[in-house]
């Protein structure tokens, strides 16, 4: 493999810290450009001490033209790995003008600036989300998408067409829309991990956060659903398979054009009483919790067909629950130290 270079926009947030450090372990080189809305600067020394590499880092809004031109003037950038975007679903509904400002704008910028210097291969951070309430499970990627149920939602369906269009006026650019179900855990290092602002959203850092004391309970959103138990089912997948899921892509947007969606998930459902029995069993820890009110916008149950990852680019996840809990736990540990 030729030594490589790649650009990670938002590459210090919790999904691209681990995308770096599978990146630097293969040898390749790694630039992250960031704001640091969602992530800590430290990141980057942990990389080092993960990897014994340190990937250049830059803190710039990746909207910004000027500022994103200079990165790509200092180094022979081969592919982009776009992660840089908000990603709260609730807060987009609060604040859906700087959703769209923000992560239309900085995949608008990135797209001209690797125009200006040849960048012909993206792969793109997006969302189960864009499948939208009405398709059948298990979601497949030739199903439609929209009908979002939040304006996060919409930027990452607004981005895959933007992607499409470029594509299609661009038959050497080559770009892959890779559709994240849910990502939960950490490296095992216990040194990189999600970092939720304020009170979490997602199920995982807040069972974490209960199980360490810091939340006195878990609220089960709704066990009137109809799910095996009640509660809600999701596809949890582990953030290094995720991770090792962006490497696969990278390698094939490297042989490939066009415009491709991959699902990153395992293909099964878990509830989140499950998951609140797995990460109670595998730790050793207690997770009280009650049993609350349906969360609105919530749908009973979602998960990935995973069969076009395999065949497009010879990957699927392979941790499990327990490895997912155990590392998150390690991580919540580990975090309050930090
Ligand atoms: C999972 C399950 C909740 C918290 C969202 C985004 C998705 C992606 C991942 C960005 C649901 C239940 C949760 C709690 C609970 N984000 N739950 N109590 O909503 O599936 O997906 O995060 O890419 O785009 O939509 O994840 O972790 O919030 O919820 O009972 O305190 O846990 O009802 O069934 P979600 P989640």
């Amino acid at each position: 493999m030729m030594k490589q270079t790649i650009l990670l926009p938002g590459g210090a947030g919790f999904i691209g810290s681990h995308i770096a450090a599978e990146l630097l372990t293969l040898g390749r080189d790694v630039v992250i450009a960031d704001d640091l809305s969602n992530a800590r600067a430290d990141v980057i020394d942990r990389l080092e001490r993960i990897t014994g590499r340190r990937p250049v880092f830059y803190q710039i809004d990746v909207a910004d033209h000027a500022a994103l031109d200079r990165v790509f003037a200092s180094h022979p950038v081969d592919a982009v790995i776009h992660l840089a975007g908000y990603k709260a679903v609730g807060e987009s509904v609060l604040k859906p003008v700087a959703y769209y400002r923000n992560n239309l704008d900085s995949t608008l910028t990135l797209l001209e600036v690797m125009a200006d210097y040849g960048v012909k291969k993206l792969v793109f951070s997006s969302s189960a989300t864009v499948y939208g309430p009405a398709n059948p499970i298990p979601y497949t990627e030739q199903m439609p998408t929209g009908g979002c149920t939040s304006p996060y939602g919409w930027t990452k369906h607004m981005i895959e067409q933007i992607l499409a269009d470029a594509c299609v006026a661009d038959p050497a650019l080559s770009t892959v829309c890779l559709r994240y179900f849910n990502p939960v855990g950490a490296h095992e290092s216990g040194l990189i991990g999600e970092l939720p602002n304020g009170i979490p959203n997602n199920l995982m850092p807040y069972i974490a956060q209960t199980a360490a004391g810091i939340r006195s309970e878990l609220t089960v959103f709704g066990d009137d659903y109809p799910t095996p138990d009640g509660t809600g089912v999701r596809d949890y997948i582990h953030v290094v398979d995720l991770a090792k899921g962006h490497v696969a892509a990278i390698d094939y947007a490297a042989a490939h054009t066009g415009w491709e969606a991959i699902n990153l998930g395992t293909g099964r459902g878990t509830s989140v009483l499950e998951l609140v029995h797995t990460f109670v069993s595998v730790n050793g820890v207690s997770v009280p919790y009650r049993i609350g009110p349906r969360r609105s916008g919530d749908l009973p149950a979602y998960y990935a067909d995973a069969e076009k990852a395999r065949r497009l680019l010879g990957w699927q996840a392979e941790k499990s629950a327990a490895d997912m809990c155990r590392d998150a736990w390690r991580w919540q540990q580990n975090a309050r130290e930090l």
